[in-house]
């Protein structure tokens, strides 16, 4: 055992397939190197301790918002007979609640802190195996696309229950990803849309399927090089789940924003219902250019990424 241990893990950027992957259709995801969370864990004399923006203090007051933190410890703890206590602090840089992934990021991060502490190999597969227990805690039901995407490092087409294939993304095109500054409510989303698959299950099955269609097509976008075949992939997407209830009037006046501002396509990624949008753009000049529009339209703050081997920020 290691006196500190350390892990690190990045945010994640969903560009196709949110919600319709709980259904069982695939999704395209990406960790976000924009943004990230580190976590060091080392021993502590007199109690556990937890030190973070959100929340710092003894472990055994954590508020219920970190449960899926103070589960994960437990099963940690448990696993690795750790001789508590503890002092364990997390310093992020991902938005919370804003559709990156921060709950399973903050879940990968800690589980690679003590892995690291344990002098454990901290293979992908024995991080999820505790990372996606505590997610069911956070989310409910998750597909764990989130989970899976974090702990890896490359692109990848995800289906729940079958797994992922990485692939390499290969377009000539940038992504710009701005924050409406507002929380979304994943949780509240996905429990709405369950409503709404109870209630009018024909319609609702229909609309996901062919969310997972314009995944797939967007998929073949990205590795035939053709950003405005996936901008028209993301805008329909969009529609779809405005219909589903997932959008709200923050992420559709970033999103009209930039589709009036030469975006090629954009849509909310994440849970949605406020957190972050996503918009496609020509190139560099064109992305940067974006970025100002949308932080005067509103935006809390934004990134920008290259989608592929042409693409270098
Ligand atoms: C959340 O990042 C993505 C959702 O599809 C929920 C999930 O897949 O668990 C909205």
């Amino acid at each position: 055992m290691k006196s500190i241990g350390t892990g690190y893990a990045s945010g994640k950027i969903i560009l196709m397939g949110e919600h319709s992957v709980v259904y069982g259709e695939p999704a395209i995801a990406f960790p976000f190197a924009g943004t990230g969370i580190q976590a060091t864990i080392k021993a502590n004399k007199l109690e556990s301790w937890i030190e973070s923006s959100f929340f710092h203090g003894p472990l055994s007051a954590a508020p219920n918002t970190m449960r899926n933190v103070t589960v994960l410890l437990w099963y940690l703890v448990k696993h690795f007979k750790i001789p508590e206590p503890f002092y364990l602090k997390i310093e992020s840089s991902i938005p919370a609640e804003r559709g990156m992934g921060s709950s399973a990021a903050v879940a990968v991060a800690i589980t690679r802190a003590v892995f690291d502490w344990m002098e454990e190999p901290a293979t992908q597969e024995n991080i999820l195996h505790f990372v996606n227990q505590a997610e069911a805690v956070a989310h409910g039901n998750p597909s764990g696309i989130d989970a899976t995407t974090i702990s890896g490092t490359e692109p990848i087409l995800y289906q729940k229950g079958i797994g992922f294939q990485p692939f390499q993304l290969n377009m000539d095109a940038f992504l710009v990803v701005a924050d409406t500054g507002v929380k979304g409510q994943t949780r509240k989303a996905v429990k709405d849309i369950a409503k709404l698959m109870e209630l009018r299950p024909y319609e609702t099955n229909q609309q996901m399927r062919t969310l997972g269609q314009l995944t797939n097509q967007a998929q073949q976008a990205v590795l035939q090089n053709k950003p405005r075949v996936l901008g028209d992939c993301m805008n329909q997407a969009q529609g779809l789940l405005r219909l589903l209830g997932a959008s709200n009037h923050n992420l559709d006046h970033l999103i009209e924003t930039a589709l009036e501002h030469h975006a090629l396509g954009a849509k909310l990624t994440g849970g949605g219902r406020g957190g972050c949008m996503i918009a496609l753009a020509e190139n560099e000049t064109s992305g940067r250019q974006l970025q100002k529009t949308l932080l005067s339209a509103g935006a809390r703050d934004t990134w920008i990424e290259g989608l592929g081997v042409y693409a270098h920020v």
